[in-house]
């Protein structure tokens, strides 16, 4: 006799010789060597697993810090924000016509709402047995339908995106100290400088000055020659003073 296994108890026959609830899982013991006790051993082993993959997360979190922006500025009305990757072929709805401006709420609201809606009815619309795809035509098409919208949405939104223009309106811009009251600084502010490339050298229509990697003497033939978009001649001081602002500008380093 296998300990007391299949085995019925009926020393009194006032009491009914119940089976076992149909929706009670048997004990783990019926399995021998194919169970293990939670407490311990099972929660050891999910723990393990859960400590591979949380030191997987946190190496790849080092290794690749989200892509941050400089700071926010509410009141840059050029800036254009563009949504995660699992979002654009939403945003990318909202550029057609029907479904923007006087539409928008088709674009936001209806049609993603419909998607989303038909969704949650999938359990009662289809509920034939059959799991090959090709014997349920209609699902199988409207999965591939929607996945082919999807990926069209997706596609169309990178490609008419100004990824360069991202980066540019993101970056964060480069800070040095510097001191105001050297002679340099003066002269700067004094010269037209500062209108283009900012009062803490941080660049507007001409480039940022900070860490530009020049010399002294390669600034004063840029100021001298002019450069690109910037004009010759545009520093009316003496050539003792440009040296001054030369030798001032090559110091700026950010930290
Ligand atoms: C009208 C706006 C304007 C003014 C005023 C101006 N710059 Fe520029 N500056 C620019 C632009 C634009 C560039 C980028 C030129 C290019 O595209 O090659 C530039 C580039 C430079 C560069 C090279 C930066 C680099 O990283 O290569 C230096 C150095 C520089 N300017 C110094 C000066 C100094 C010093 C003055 C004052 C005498 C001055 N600029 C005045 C617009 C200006």
């Amino acid at each position: 006799m296998q300990r007391g296994k299949g085995m019925k108890f009926v020393g009194d026959s006032r009491i009914k010789a119940t089976n076992k609830m149909p929706n009670v899982p048997k004990d783990y013991s019926e399995y021998p060597g194919k169970t293990e006790a939670f407490w311990p051993n099972f929660l050891l082993k999910e723990w393990m697993i859960g400590a591979v993959f949380l030191i997987g997360y946190l190496i790849l979190t080092v290794a690749h810090p989200s892509p941050l922006e400089r700071q926010a500025d509410p009141t840059d009305t050029m800036y254009m924000p563009v949504p995660d990757w699992y979002f654009l072929s939403m945003y990318q709805l909202l550029k057609y016509e029907f479904a923007s401006g006087p539409y928008n709420i088709i674009g936001a609201l209806v049609m993603p709402g419909l998607a989303f809606g038909a969704l949650m009815l999938v359990p009662f619309m289809d509920t034939t047995k059959e799991r090959r795809p090709f014997k349920r035509p209609l699902p199988t098409a409207f999965m591939l339908l929607s996945f082919a919208a999807l990926f069209y949405l997706t596609w169309e939104s990178v490609v008419n995106h100004d990824w360069e223009q991202q980066k540019i309106q993101g970056a964060i811009p480069v800070e040095a100290e510097f001191d105001m009251e050297a002679e340099g600084y003066q002269i700067y502010a004094a010269a037209s400088c500062i209108t283009c490339h900012g009062d803490a050298f941080q660049g507007g229509l001409g480039l940022p000055l900070i860490d530009t990697g020049l010399s002294a003497e390669e600034i004063t033939t840029i100021v001298h020659d002019g450069r690109g978009a910037m004009a010759a001649g545009l520093f009316d001081g003496t050539d003792e003073e440009l040296q001054v602002l030369a030798e001032y500008i090559a110091e700026l380093k950010s930290e």
